[in-house]
């Protein structure tokens, strides 16, 4: 039900170096994580890049949306200075170099597809499609199931658009809240898990998901009693921000 890697650095390297860089995933790896959870957004010309924040500000200086950007501008953009001076430089990076990178050093990456609003479809389907021409091969060797990325998404029609591009590509529907017809909407969109809020979390619900046969999977874990607890209710993963105390083979201790 989880065949995948059960301790994910949250948006590369969680709070220790800026979000959805190679730099983030960079520190993961040199914390052991083999496997990651990072945003995906478009540019205005539709490339995909890695982004949390549908808007400049936080972690890349500016204002506006970035979906009125075109990559060749946004790859050059400064996602590091916010985080600290030493990360100067680090730029935005595109999905394609991310997977690349990704292959190269043997990481398992739970991509989350996060459309800018009015771009779910094209998102989706777009992000599907890189994943499904970057994978041919293991598609085509029928690789077992942690070969491929699983994609994840909070909106419905990304991840249904993701779905008809690339079927073959395993996807989790993220929930903050777990509503009444979650397993309509994991069955309509073939999902293979349910993602949510561990806050929300309760172990009857962890319980109803499991005996139904999804995988769960968490974010955002940064406390190592929280994450005892929830493991023990059924949760077969997570992702934390707080790779320093909970490390990639915390699931095993
Ligand atoms: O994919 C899990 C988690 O990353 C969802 O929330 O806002 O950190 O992307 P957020
Ligand atoms: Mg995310």
């Amino acid at each position: 039900m989880w065949p995948y890697p059960k301790i994910l650095a949250h948006r590369g390297g969680g709070t220790l170096a800026p979000e959805n860089t190679l730099a983030g995933i960079r520190c993961g790896l040199a914390h052991g994580f083999h496997a990651i959870e990072f945003d995906v957004m478009l540019s205005s010309d539709g490339v995909p890049i890695l982004m949390h924040d549908d808007v400049l500000g936080r972690t890349v200086a500016g204002s506006g949306a970035i979906a009125a950007l075109a990559a060749d501008r946004l790859l050059q953009m400064d996602a590091g200075a916010w985080f600290a001076p030493q990360f100067a430089g680090e730029r935005i990076p595109a999905f394609a170099d991310v997977i690349a990178f990704c292959k190269r050093n043997a990481i398992w990456m739970n991509v989350e597809i996060k459309p800018a609003p009015g771009f779910e479809r094209e998102t989706g389907r777009v992000a599907a499609k890189m994943v499904q021409d970057l994978f041919r091969p293991e598609i085509s060797a029928r690789a077992g199931a942690a070969a491929l990325p699983l994609l994840s998404s909070f909106s419905f029609d990304a991840l249904q658009a993701a779905q008809r591009q690339a079927p073959e590509i395993p996807r989790g529907f993220l929930l903050d809240r777990i509503p009444l017809d979650w397993q309509i909407k994991l069955e309509e969109l073939g999902a293979v898990a349910l993602h949510t809020n561990q806050q929300h979390l309760t172990p009857e619900l962890a319980q109803a998901v499991k005996t139904a046969g999804y995988g769960l999977f968490c974010y955002t874990v940064n406390d190592v009693a929280r994450a005892r607890e929830i493991m023990a209710w059924g949760v077969d993963g997570f992702c934390t921000d707080r790779i320093d105390i909970i490390g990639p083979r915390f699931a095993e201790s």
